[in-house]
């Protein structure tokens, strides 16, 4: 497999050309006031979470809250996802080698460090400062990892076909459909024909969601900042992400329309407990 990344502003791919103005229409299809509200909210969410707990915003294991994660532990709990996703990769026939992986919504980097066992090359985006600046700590010896910031609903900052594998884990579920599926065509475009795009996303909550909504439109609206006070006493946290699902046909039906092929769908609830999803593995059309 081909290694390394490439620069922003390459030539464009036929695969580019045939399916760009689908994505606009895709993407255009929610107001653009709209749009830039929910991601200026997404933004500003794990911004405060990467300040005052990062890893245990990225992984809420209850007795982790409070900064009680050992970085070790940590980083092993990311070998353990890695894992998972690997095998399902090589049941789907992906090659026993990776060159330039994407980890989308890297967070602290805690699998981009895990890929780095399976790929040449790993480059980890993600939307929080505060997330970016603790994982180049944390990956500051480890050769062929870099980590950026991206504050944009889309990957322009790398051009077309120049990964062999994208990959997502537990943050598409974080944002509205109307970002996700934006997000998923980039995959597209930035995946090489012939490639892998493997992430997941809830389908189903397992429970009404309806209450817990109005609850939280509640304490966001309380005046003084005194919502994030009840927050921070009842959760540990001023800022409570959200989580959306989406159905496995509306994913299979934008893929599809992508020139990506499900190859594999794995039932998966990393959302939380009660919760029904799928890790999605894919490859993008030859
Ligand atoms: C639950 S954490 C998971 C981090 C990492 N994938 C892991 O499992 O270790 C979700 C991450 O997604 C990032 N994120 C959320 N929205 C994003 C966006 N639009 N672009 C890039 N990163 C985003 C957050 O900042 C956070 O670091």
């Amino acid at each position: 497999m081909r290694a390394g990344g490439c620069l922003p502003g390459g030539a464009r791919s036929a695969w580019s050309r045939q399916f760009r103005s689908r994505i606009a229409v895709g993407v255009g299809a929610c107001s653009s006031s709209d749009m830039s509200d929910s991601f200026k909210r997404l933004q500003h969410t794990w911004e405060s979470l990467g300040v005052e707990d990062p890893l245990w915003a990225i992984a809420s294991e209850p007795g982790k809250k409070g900064n009680r994660w050992e970085v070790q532990d940590f980083l092993a709990s990311g070998d353990e996802v890695v894992d998972r996703y690997w095998l399902l990769l090589e049941r789907a026939g992906a090659p026993d080698k990776i060159g330039a992986a994407l980890d989308f919504g890297c967070g602290v980097g805690r699998l981009s460090l895990a890929w780095k066992r399976r790929a040449e090359s790993v480059t980890g985006v993600d939307i929080s400062a505060p997330m970016i600046e603790r994982g180049r700590r944390l990956a500051a010896d480890a050769s062929g990892v870099r980590l950026e910031l991206n504050r944009r609903p889309d990957l322009s900052m790398f051009c077309d076909a120049c990964f062999d594998l994208v990959f997502s884990h537990i943050v598409l579920q974080h944002m509205p459909w109307k970002i996700a599926r934006g997000y998923l065509a980039e995959f597209a475009r930035v995946c090489r024909p012939g490639g892998w795009i493997a992430f997941q996303l809830p389908s189903d909550a397992g429970r009404p969601e309806t209450a817990a909504r109005i609850r939280r439109w509640l304490v966001d609206h309380v005046p003084f900042g005194l919502g994030r006070v009840y927050r921070r006493w009842r959760r540990g946290a001023s800022e409570l992400f959200d989580m959306h699902f989406t159905s496995r046909k509306k994913v299979e039906d934008l893929l599809a329309s992508l020139g990506v092929e499900a190859v594999l769908l794995e039932p998966d609830a990393s959302a939380g407990p009660g919760t029904r999803g799928y890790i999605y593995v894919c490859r993008k059309a030859c």
